[in-house]
């Protein structure tokens, strides 16, 4: 691990309920349901690393590039003057993507020692590129944003053995890593309903996001961490709110 000491999540107060960040190294599930800011929380955690001196890269699979520079601009991160500090690795466009990465990869390493596809397909281009990545950057952090979107360009085909290969290659990359995910019973969630969450027991900690309608009226974010492995922490619930630049959080009022 290159850097030491906790990991701050910059969420205004909830650093202190979660024993003042998260341990390097850690993987981390971002999971809620669609809207509840899995994203933004995952890029502000990222950002806010980067303004300290922590480096990170951000694997984008489901929202392009650009559209995720317009939301993380509408909520005060201006991404283009930290592009060399957060390289964004654009997924968004799946398999044709990859493809092009791989052309591009192969025209640039000995033709007569590189293989047409990497053995583990196109999951493994992905993988030699984040590998790139992180070296040449020298990054520290690393999100995947989504583990389904990641599921479906990658074809998982043994969901729990390719989920654990998975992790094993994370862990070998020795950063700390968020994934984000989308728990909420949307297509994908209902096709693999019969399966267990293996992605929970794999993670060494995980934040929840969620609505909340308080008096039938108005709908709160909340956020909980649900674990943290060897770490003392609070598993309430606490409002998420967003305001300048920042996240923070309140006690949820009943
Ligand atoms: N400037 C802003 N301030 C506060 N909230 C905002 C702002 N801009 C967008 N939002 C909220 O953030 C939500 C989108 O956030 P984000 O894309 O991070 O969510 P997500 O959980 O990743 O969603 P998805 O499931 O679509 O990936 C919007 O639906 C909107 O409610
Ligand atoms: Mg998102």
């Amino acid at each position: 691990m290159k850097s030491h000491g906790k990991v701050m999540t910059y969420v205004k107060g909830f650093d202190d309920e979660i024993g003042g960040g998260i341990p390097p190294g850690h993987i981390t599930l971002i999971r809620g349901s669609t809207g509840t800011m899995k994203s933004s929380l995952a890029y502000y955690i990222l950002y806010n690393n980067a303004l300290e001196g922590r480096k990170g890269l951000y694997i984008t699979l489901e929202q392009d590039a650009e559209s995720l520079a317009d939301q993380m601009r509408s909520l005060g991160m201006p991404i283009n003057a930290i592009r060399k500090l957060i390289p964004i690795l654009d997924l968004s466009r799946g398999r044709e993507k990859l493809q092009e990465l791989h052309r591009k990869m192969r025209s640039l390493k000995e033709k007569a020692l590189w293989s047409p596809i990497p053995e583990n397909g196109f999951l493994g281009i992905c993988q030699n590129k984040v590998e790139e990545l992180i070296e040449e950057h020298n990054s520290d952090m690393l999100v995947v944003d989504s583990l389904e979107a990641l599921e479906l360009v990658a074809d998982f085909r043994e969901r729990r053995k390719d989920l654990y290969d998975f992790f094993e290659w994370l862990r070998f990359l020795d950063v700390t890593v968020f994934i984000v995910s989308e728990s909420s019973l949307d297509l994908l969630t209902f096709m693999r309903s019969e399966e267990t969450f293996d992605e929970a027991f794999l993670a060494d900690a995980i934040f929840e996001l969620k609505m909340e309608t308080v008096n039938g009226i108005d709908v709160q974010r909340r956020i909980r961490c649900v674990k943290m492995r060897s770490v003392e922490h609070k598993t309430d619930y606490f409002t998420l709110v967003h305001e300048n630049k920042w996240f923070e959080i309140a006690k949820a009022i009943r």
